[in-house]
């Protein structure tokens, strides 16, 4: 199969092409500087926009099938602004999908949040269910999937969670009792490139996450447990968190903002994962411990 992956340069993309490599796929990345991207040697690259139209025409030039693995980070307040959101996620898969159809792409694959919902409390979220709905109206073939957060080398999830809750004496609004269900890459990636193998998998929609659904608290902990440094946790009330972070948001280039407190109020955790539909159980996935142990 031919397939562009736009995003194919990410932290997710770039091992997703890989995979995708290594399965006799030819692989196109679409990306805004490809020659910054460190990808696979066969790879090909175009460069492009989603926000742009006009670039997507020559990336979508006799493909088979698409993947959407496009994203501004909804850790950190983008660089323009939380409305940077709508621009990319819902606007940008809006031309990847039209671009898609004039060009008779025969499948679709959307990476979409755990939570994403055009009515949700953040822009990132909002944003991501309503590029859902394109998706879903489109006249394409497509398959949705809502990870919960996912970590692996590289990945920013680690590296933000130790830099809202530093080691030893942790200040985390509420107490940091949000509860993830963090997925390895490693684990994810598979379940992506099965997503095109199967035709169970056409027009359905999978929450996924991973072993384990932890605090963000207990998260902390290990991670810094991990590098030998335990860690105290002490609660900060969510109002004082809200009325922090709202000045913080006017300082120019303060990374982050009301949307993050928000995401702190929601459980970012399946009720049910469907990563039976890739025939796995959860004693299958990789813990957040394990990798830390492994280190890769
Ligand atoms: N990582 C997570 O924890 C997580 C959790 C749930 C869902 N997701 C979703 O999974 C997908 C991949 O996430 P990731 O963590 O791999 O993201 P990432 O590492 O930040 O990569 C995102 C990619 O998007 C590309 N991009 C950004 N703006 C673009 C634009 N305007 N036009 C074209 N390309 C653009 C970037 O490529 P260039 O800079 O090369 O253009 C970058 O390689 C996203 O849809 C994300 O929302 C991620």
């Amino acid at each position: 199969m031919h397939i562009l992956l736009a995003g194919g340069s990410g932290f997710i993309g770039s091992r997703l092409c890989a995979e995708l490599l290594s399965n006799e796929h030819e692989v196109r990345v679409l990306s805004r500087d490809p020659h910054h991207a460190d990808l696979p040697e066969d790879t090909e690259t175009v460069m492009g926009d989603v926000t742009a139209p006009d670039s997507l025409a020559p990336a979508v030039e006799n493909i088979d099938i698409v993947y959407n693995l496009v994203a501004l980070s909804p850790l950190f307040t983008p660089e323009g602004g939380d409305e940077m959101h709508d621009i990319v996620h819902r606007e940008g898969t809006q031309n990847l999908v039209d671009a898609a159809e004039t060009a008779n792409v025969a499948q679709f694959v959307q990476m979409s949040a755990l939570g994403a919902d055009p009515q949700g409390p953040t822009s990132y979220i909002r944003a991501k269910g309503r590029a859902e709905e394109i998706v879903r109206k489109s006249m394409l073939t497509h398959t949705i999937i809502r990870p919960s957060v996912v970590f692996g080398s590289g990945g920013e999830f680690i590296r933000f969670t130790k830099l809202l809750a530093p080691p030893f004496l942790s200040t985390l609004p509420g107490g940091g009792k949000t509860r993830f269900q963090p997925i390895w890459v490693g684990d994810l990636v598979p379940m992506l490139s099965a997503t095109i193998q199967v035709d169970a998998h056409e027009n359905q929609t999978y929450e996924v996450g991973g072993p384990e659904k932890l605090t963000l608290a207990e998260i902390a902990k290990k991670l810094h447990a991990a590098d030998g440094r335990p860690t105290t946790v002490v609660p900060i009330p969510m109002g004082i968190a809200k009325v922090g972070l709202s000045i913080g948001e006017q300082i120019p280039g303060f990374p982050l903002g009301l949307d993050q407190y928000r995401s702190l109020q929601f459980d970012n955790v399946t009720t049910d994962s469907d990563i039976t539909a890739f025939n796995l159980t959860q004693a299958d996935l990789r813990r957040i411990e394990t990798h830390l142990n492994r280190d890769h």
